[in-house]
């Protein structure tokens, strides 16, 4: 008998005290918080020990989790020559990918023991922004920028990405964006990591594979998706013919649709509000047409397949980054500057729980449908007595 090829779904796989979805009220928390107080209260730096410690920080533990990751921001020199040796056209995801993995080979000094999982959480948070923009510096044949000790962790990305302190509203805005993305229980990437991390591998081989499943366009890769497609389609009246084309050509929409989510995304709630107030500041027309993207996608689906379907974290958020000036290919390693701090969360969970049941490695089973010639096996043939 064959799989359904759920993909997993609603299937239970490991304990998680990390964060939590409530599919049906919308509702998404972090170590027990709720992600829109965090979004109102919080900043990326204190979501990130959060989901690290599981606890909110005082004072004294945020200053002294801030100066870490202030600290741990440089990467080596020797890195940054290798970039510059990289085709200017690589994709930032593959670029990311490669770098973070590569950073074992920089600070490979221990991974056996929890502690030290915390310092290599630090330094990955600390070192992906910083990978990031300066590969956009590189290939754009313009000088790194060094990070800004006095900037927090959204403000120093901008920085280092354009040369220019962003305003405070704008900071503001990418910081409550960095807090959205952070965690979302075993989404595709997150379990890819914790998957790595249950064979015992380190946390920058975990983050590294977390990033390749991050890249496709069914999960982070949408963003990126989304940007193309307004752009694509150019003109508010052009979106409903273009999304009805597209949906009547059993085509899918990027940044529409959640495989847990039966009501609206909260987070997508919140960035569609930042993503209006953008435009009111910027006069761009993305979010207006973000708004008609999801209107005629909703109408479609119901008028298609008699099913709701609403807007996930991607679709507002592309047009916000493309407000923000971030070229559309950093969409998806955008994702990653956030949601490594949830990587790395599951990735020491996975590895160092305390309390039974302990995690275990991940060996599923599956069904072989392939080839069957008997009991004994189909007959081999040497190379000289094979036909096509
Ligand atoms: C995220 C996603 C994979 C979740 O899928 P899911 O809830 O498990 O739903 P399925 O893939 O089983 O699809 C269910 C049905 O809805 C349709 N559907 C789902 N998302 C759709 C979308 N974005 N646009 C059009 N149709 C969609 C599917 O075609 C399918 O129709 P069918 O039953 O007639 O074949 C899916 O919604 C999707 O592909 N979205 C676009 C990519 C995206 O934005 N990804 C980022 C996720 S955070």
């Amino acid at each position: 008998m064959e799989t359904k090829n759920i993909g997993l779904r609603g299937i239970e796989v490991a304990d998680t005290k990390i964060s939590n979805i409530d599919g049906e009220k919308g509702k998404l928390i972090y170590r027990g918080y709720d992600i829109l107080d965090l979004t109102k209260n919080s900043t990326f730096e204190e979501t990130a020990y959060l989901l690290l410690y599981d606890k909110l920080p005082t004072k004294q533990q945020l200053d002294e989790f801030n100066s870490k990751l202030v600290e741990a921001r440089y990467i080596p020199k020797q890195m940054q020559k290798n970039m510059g040796n990289w085709r200017k056209d690589a994709d930032p995801m593959d670029m990311l990918q490669a770098f973070v993995s590569a950073l074992a080979g920089y600070y490979d000094e221990e991974f056996a023991n929890k502690e030290a999982s915390y310092d290599k959480a630090i330094n990955l948070i600390a070192k992906v922004p910083t990978i990031i923009a300066s590969w956009q510096r590189i290939r754009n044949g313009l000088e790194i920028v060094d990070p800004n000790s006095s900037l927090n962790h959204a403000a120093n990305f901008l920085y280092m990405m354009s040369g220019e302190k962003p305003d405070p509203e704008v900071e503001r805005i990418f910081d409550v964006c960095l807090i959205l993305h952070a965690d979302h229980t075993f989404n595709a990437s997150t379990f890819t990591a914790r998957q790595v991390a249950s064979t015992r591998a380190h946390m920058y081989s975990a983050s590294s594979a977390a990033i390749g499943a991050l890249s496709g366009e069914l999960h982070g890769g949408a963003n990126t998706e989304v940007m193309k497609m307004l752009l694509e389609i150019g003109d508010l009246d052009k979106v409903e013919p273009w999304i009805k084309e597209k949906m009547n050509q059993g085509e899918r929409i990027m940044g529409m649709g959640h495989a847990v989510y039966k009501t609206y995304d909260p987070r997508a709630q919140v960035l569609k509000e930042l993503s209006r107030k953008l435009a009111e500041k910027t006069k761009e027309p993305w979010f207006d047409m973000t708004e008609k993207v999801e209107m005629t996608t909703i109408s479609e689906m119901k008028s298609q397949k008699g099913r709701d379907i609403y807007p996930n974290v991607d679709l507002y958020s592309a047009s916000i980054y493309y407000m923000l000036k971030i070229p559309v290919d950093l969409n998806t390693p955008i994702f990653a500057i956030s949601r490594v701090a949830g990587w790395a969360a599951h990735i020491i969970e996975e590895k160092f729980a305390e309390a039974a049941p302990k995690p275990a490695l991940y060996r599923p089973k599956a069904v072989y449908v392939g080839k069957y010639c008997g009991p004994q096996g189909c007959e081999y043939k040497t190379l000289d007595l094979r036909e096509n």
